[in-house]
């Protein structure tokens, strides 16, 4: 299986180096000084490519588009980007290229928002609780809160509307991210926390889902695949 990175960075440095474990020959790396507005994906530089992973954190957008002309499927770990969210699934059914999308390609935080999403749920009854979400990234992380802190909130907030959440964010350091939930009372307080330990886990996750998604088609969530890779 061949792969294109697209995101030479840390994520994307971190693939190239595991992508030998899954399987994968990488033909192409992409950076900012070579794809600028999506230039570097051409028939040319992907020709053989089975799959490609998005960690560029620019252009999303554009980027899924030319995979989509080149009938290249694709992973998606980019994150602060989810406004053109919709764009990209009606580019990804027009073309009918396969992607895979998420904020967090770690198994341990799609564990962390089923615990979330079923805590919520147990609390909804006791109004006494008050509850927070809150994270903490390293200093270079540009987008706050972060895509998975939103979708832990939508979760919490679709569980039980009537509960008010606090949510907050922190950047400091090389922290590779803690996203925590809590409900708060008189009484008692119920914390579930998820902390990462290095960047490994999500390149782990982005090399399976990119496994996973060779010869499908159409818009995949990886919280929705985690627990079939
Ligand atoms: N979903 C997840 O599980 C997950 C996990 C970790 C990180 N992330 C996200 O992944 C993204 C990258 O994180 P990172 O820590 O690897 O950041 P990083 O070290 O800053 O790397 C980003 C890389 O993208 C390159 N780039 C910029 N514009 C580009 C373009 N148009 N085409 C291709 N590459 C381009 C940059 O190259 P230049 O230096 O040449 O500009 C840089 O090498 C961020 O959005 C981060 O939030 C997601």
């Amino acid at each position: 299986m061949n792969l294109a990175i697209i995101g030479y960075g840390k994520m994307g440095r971190l693939i190239d180096q595991l992508a030998p474990e899954y399987g994968f020959d990488v033909l192409a790396k992409l950076e900012g000084s070579n794809n600028g507005g999506a230039r570097g994906i051409t028939a040319e530089s992907f020709r053989g490519v089975d799959v490609a992973v998005d960690f560029s954190a620019a252009s999303v957008l554009q980027n899924i588009e030319r995979l989509g002309e080149l009938g290249v499927n694709a992973v998606i770990g980019t994150t602060g980007w989810t406004q053109q969210l919709e764009q990209a699934r009606s580019s990804v059914q027009r073309t009918g290229i396969g992607l895979v999308w998420s904020a967090n390609y770690s198994i341990g935080v799609n564990i962390f928002l089923q615990l979330a999403s079923e805590a919520s749920r147990l609390a909804a009854r006791h109004t006494e609780y008050g509850a927070w979400a809150w994270e903490i990234h390293h200093a270079a992380k540009k987008d706050a809160p972060s895509g998975t802190l939103l979708k832990v909130v939508n979760e919490m907030r679709r569980t039980d509307p009537a509960r008010e959440v606090s949510v907050s964010s922190n950047r400091a350091g090389a922290n590779p991210g803690i996203h925590e939930i809590g409900f708060d009372s008189a009484a008692d307080t119920i914390t579930i926390r998820h902390t990462a330990r290095s960047r490994e886990g999500f390149a782990r996750g982005a090399l399976r889902a990119a496994r996973w998604v060779i010869g499908k088609h159409g818009w995949f969530e990886f919280q929705d695949i985690a627990f079939e890779l």
